[in-house]
């Protein structure tokens, strides 16, 4: 008997058989993940982005190690909790007052609840399709869901949350003149888990102004974004000035933390007393020395270099379908991006759904599996590149990729006849 709802804690992790067989991951190393038949893997969902070290970095896990023995949960105030603090707000600009959480979706629920009591106003409003995690409030209009498409005059609400179309300018204009009960805009520096849609020139900004003229505050979801391109928030990069930002995956490089970080002014509340916050497990030793060894790497890591590698990949893969007669392109960063099977990448999330295509994404995940790489199955997947993908890795991947290529060129090749349902 199965005890394990679907064999996977989240569903997110769930992937498709191959030949009559499921995955199950063994350990992993660097830029690989080996199953439990000792198969190796390049991974690229690298643990769907918190791995930007590649995986088992012993710096990283010797801290995490020495952490659990000096005691896991050691109750009260611990000098590694102030110490990952201090480290974390050295990167964090203006956004100097940190909470530790555990998870992704906590930090954005701490972050919600801070611009709700901050504001004194009841709703917050995410963008449609965009997923700031999984608990009730934002996973309202999340991706594939019936509300994150709608016309104007129909937008989706709850009396805690609405909607906003990503890259619509006249949209966020229209959304302050509908209702003046929006305590702060939650927003990602690209909607990255629809497929890394990117901004539209200036569309970040147009947010900012208009919430701040309506009295809202700007959150920045950075749980993805966030450490990824450098050693610091993606909004500051954008050139935005969010009031508080949601941190998580890149900043333990896989080990549970998350964090929200603020202006003083704005989180003044928990320093008070007046806005609630709690968990027996945030800011625990493990999670701070995980922050503190990872932001002390990625403050030596070339981003630079891993970017335009990643860039030099996404061509390659736009080359290899090519002379398969497939049609593809990319959008998202060298270490972050997606990859669709239209000539040009969508600039809004109705054009991401028209031109998803599930059997696409399911056989060019197997075929690569096949060939030793894992890529996620999802239409709105991304690939990630973690400090380990070498260039030797990386001409492994392509050379994956030209096997999956020629495998899926007989059913989606241009000219080919339209595959069996
Ligand atoms: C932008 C963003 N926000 C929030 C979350 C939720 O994080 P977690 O899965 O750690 O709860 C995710 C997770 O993928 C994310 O990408």
């Amino acid at each position: 008997m199965h005890n394990l709802i679907g064999d996977v804690s989240s569903a997110a992790r769930i992937l498709p058989d191959l030949d009559g067989e499921t995955l199950f991951i063994r350990n992993g190393k660097g830029a690989y993940l080996w199953d439990v038949q000792g198969r190796r893997y390049i991974d690229t969902a690298l643990g769907f982005g918190a791995v930007l070290l590649g995986h088992a970095n012993e710096r990283v896990n010797a801290q995490v190690a020495i952490a659990l023995g000096d005691s896991a949960a050691p109750s009260w105030a611990h000098a590694r909790e102030h110490a990952a603090a201090s480290a974390l707000a050295a990167h964090t600009g203006a956004l100097s007052k940190v909470i530790f959480t555990n998870s992704g979706s906590e930090a954005v629920h701490l972050a919600c609840r801070a611009a709700r009591a901050y504001t004194g106003r009841g709703k917050i409003a995410k963008m449609a399709a965009g997923f700031d995690g999984w608990f009730d409030d934002v996973s309202f209009g999340n991706v594939n869901s019936s509300q994150a498409c709608f016309s104007d005059q129909q937008r989706p609400s709850t009396p805690r949350t609405t909607l906003l179309r990503f890259n619509d300018f006249d949209d966020v204009q229209r959304l302050f003149d509908e209702d003046p009960d929006i305590a702060a805009v939650i927003l990602e520096p690209m909607l990255a888990n629809a497929g890394c849609i990117m901004p539209a020139p200036g569309y970040l900004e147009h947010v900012q102004k208009v919430a701040r003229a309506h009295g809202a505050l700007l959150i920045s979801d950075e749980v993805l974004m966030g450490f990824r391109q450098s050693a610091g928030l993606a909004s500051h990069q954008a050139g935005l000035d969010p009031d508080i930002a949601s941190v998580g995956k890149a900043i333990g490089n896989g080990v549970p933390v998350s964090a929200i970080v603020g202006k003083a002014h704005i989180l003044a509340g928990f320093e008070e007393g007046r806005v609630q916050r709690g968990g027996t497990f945030s800011g625990n030793p493990m999670a701070c020395a995980a922050v503190m060894s990872t932001l002390d790497l990625l403050d030596n890591a070339d981003y630079v270099q891993l970017i335009a590698r990643g860039e030099r990949l996404r061509e390659a893969i736009v080359d290899i379908f090519r002379a398969e007669g497939i049609t593809v392109s990319t959008s998202g960063y060298g270490n972050v991006f997606s990859l669709w099977p239209s000539p040009q990448p969508p600039a809004n999330y109705a054009q991401a759904l028209a031109f998803a295509n599930a059997e696409f994404s399911t056989a060019l995940h197997l075929a690569l599996r096949q060939a030793g790489l894992l890529v996620m199955p999802s239409v709105f997947g991304r690939l990630y590149l973690s400090f380990e993908h070498s260039d030797g890795v990386v001409l492994e991947m392509t050379a994956a990729f030209k096997v999956a290529a020629a495998k899926l060129t007989a059913r989606f090749a241009a000219g080919r006849p339209a595959p069996a349902a």
